[in-house]
């Protein structure tokens, strides 16, 4: 049997509300969301102060991410492969130019560019050939000075998601459960010629089966964040990315 290509899975009737649902619902996904809400915010101040920023937002999906940065920005353009996701989108968002294409088959975006690009919950489930595609694809449309922003939802760094691997492993030999390490996110950006200048760590504690509090999780996540060197045991790490420049080569003594 094929395995469906991640470009088709999000393409079935009702697959949009099922996406809204997943987030209110979630103890767990609410958390997430928080934090990653706070620290994209974050990277908005730190990045982006004073400028005028041109936003692309792949794989939007129902407009999760855009939604929170459209009022931030001076354009916002979100893109997808599916029409069910981008019916809740259209609901939400006020000011984005919402396309419905498939930029790693046909770049229709190009020439423009982009100073910010934000890819989250996509790279993880994309197919290795999808994921390489879609970095590249979006490294000719980043801003020779612009910011791509993504997360990995499922690092195999993070004790939980090493313990849900392996349980999933035992009972499914055949089965397919991705996880991406921070080598990994490393690997899939230098080929697109772009670099990782920062990570954020996101959710901490997760252990299988035992439910936690969304404040207990707020605080140990604030707490184990001053610890930059904790980030490769985060669940869903955000990372900011640039164009590869020979002062990195040289400041890493390349
Ligand atoms: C898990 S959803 C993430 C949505 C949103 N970024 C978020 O974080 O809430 C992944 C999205 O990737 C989209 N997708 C899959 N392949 C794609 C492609 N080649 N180009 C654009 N979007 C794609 C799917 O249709 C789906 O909406």
């Amino acid at each position: 049997m094929t395995k469906v290509s991640y470009r088709e899975s999000h393409k079935y009737e009702g697959k949009g509300a099922e996406y809204e649902a997943y987030y209110q619902n979630k103890t767990w996904q609410r958390f997430l969301w928080s934090r990653e809400k706070q620290i994209i915010m974050k990277i908005l101040e730190k990045y982006f102060a004073g400028k005028e920023v041109n936003l692309l937002d792949f794989a939007c999906g129902t407009g999760r991410i855009t939604e929170l940065l459209e009022n931030h920005v001076k354009t916002s353009t979100g893109v997808d492969v599916s029409s069910p996701m981008l019916a809740i989108a259209k609901g939400k968002l006020k000011r984005t130019e919402l396309i419905e294409v498939d930029i790693t088959a046909e770049n229709i975006l190009k020439p423009r560019k982009f100073n910010l690009i934000t890819a989250f919950r996509f790279f993880l489930n994309a197919e290795p050939e999808l994921r390489s595609a879609a970095i590249k694809a979006l490294a000719e449309l980043l801003d020779e000075d612009g910011y791509l922003v993504f997360n990995n939802h499922q690092n195999s760094g993070s004790p939980w998601i090493r313990l849900r691997f392996e349980h999933y492993r035992k009972k499914n030999p055949e089965g397919i459960y991705n996880v991406m390490g921070i080598k990994q996110m490393t690997k899939l950006v230098e080929g697109a010629g772009l670099q990782i200048i920062e990570i954020y760590p996101v959710g901490f504690f997760h252990p299988p089966k035992l439910p936690v509090s969304f404040h207990l999780n707020c605080t140990i996540d604030w707490a184990t964040s001053k610890f930059k060197f904790l980030n490769r045991f985060s669940e869903s790490p955000i990372a900011v990315c640039h164009r590869k420049r020979d002062s990195d080569n040289s400041k890493a003594g390349k």
